[in-house]
């Protein structure tokens, strides 16, 4: 039976990270690497080498969730890893999204990482971790990133309270919760954006993040903060009333 880390959003970004990651972890015979780009998860193989098993899949569908039961009904690996990482935002108005583009991203950032999580759990036993990528946007409603925000904060409870359930069978889920990552996340959240989010504070780098969400998820940590900037957020979030947060997001974007 091989051991294997399946990571989503693997061609890009944070996701890309944490496949380098596991590409040293002894224990780790095969890594499955999802996205939709044929092409990036190609160029991924080419440079990571064997290890890296690669599917592409819209993980929005529903088709694609059990084209991935049946791959895991056919191979029975044992599963020392899943990271969720798949996701995109949209920062703007509600106005400047359409009811198809609000509900994909619900589709992909919650019931995705539900569907991948249940599929995977039959697999998993002692030692073995959920990682699920929420945000900083978790913390607080965001207005002009209204539905993104939500999405966040249905990741980072589901997160915290499927840990509590798994208690006693020795899986571990970790919400992470990064600030701003330089990544490709970007150049979509922008698009066609008249009202949006223009200040990002703090940014941080990918690797940095996965570094230190894998540390935490190893030390079976249900939620993973990286760098000071966001953790002052957090602990901000945890003291301020929610309308008051709001108001300072809004002065601190100038919206
Ligand atoms: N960047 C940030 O500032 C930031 C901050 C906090 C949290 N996060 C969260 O971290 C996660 C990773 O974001 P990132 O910054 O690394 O973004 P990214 O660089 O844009 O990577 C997103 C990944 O998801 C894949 N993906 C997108 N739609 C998909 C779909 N329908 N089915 C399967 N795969 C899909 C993309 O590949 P394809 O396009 O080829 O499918 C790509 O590999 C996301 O959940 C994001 O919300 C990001």
């Amino acid at each position: 039976m091989k051991t294997i880390a399946i990571v989503t959003g693997a061609s890009s970004g944070i996701g890309k990270e944490f496949v380098k990651l596991f590409l040293k972890e002894r224990e780790i015979d095969e890594i499955w690497a999802i996205a939709r780009d044929q092409k990036k998860l190609q160029n991924l193989r080419k440079k990571a080498g064997h290890k890296v098993i690669t599917y592409s899949l819209d993980l929005s569908c529903a088709s694609s969730i059990a084209e991935f039961e049946n791959v895991l009904k056919e191979k029975t690996p044992n599963i020392k890893y899943l990271v969720n990482s798949a996701g995109y935002a949209k920062f703007c108005t509600y106005k400047d999204l359409s009811i198809q583009e609000t509900v994909n991203m619900i589709d992909l950032n919650c019931s995705a990482v539900v569907s991948m999580s249940l599929a995977s759990i039959p697999y998993m036993g002692k030692g073995s971790h959920i990682i699920n990528l929420a945000s900083q946007a978790a913390f607080q409603p965001l207005p002009y990133q209204n539905v993104y925000s939500s999405t966040k904060a249905f990741v980072r409870n589901y997160s915290r309270a499927l840990n509590v359930e798994l208690k006693g069978t020795g899986i571990c889920v970790t919400a992470v919760c990064p600030g701003w990552v330089r990544t490709a996340l970007y150049d979509r959240a922008m698009i066609g954006a008249k009202k949006a989010t223009n200040k990002f504070v703090g940014m941080v780098l990918p690797d940095k993040v996965a570094a230190k969400a894998l540390h935490d998820a190893k030390r079976n940590k249900d939620i993973s903060v990286y760098g000071i900037h966001t953790k002052i957020l957090h602990l901000a979030a945890k003291i301020l009333p929610q309308r008051m947060a709001m108001k300072i997001w809004l002065k601190q974007q100038n919206l």
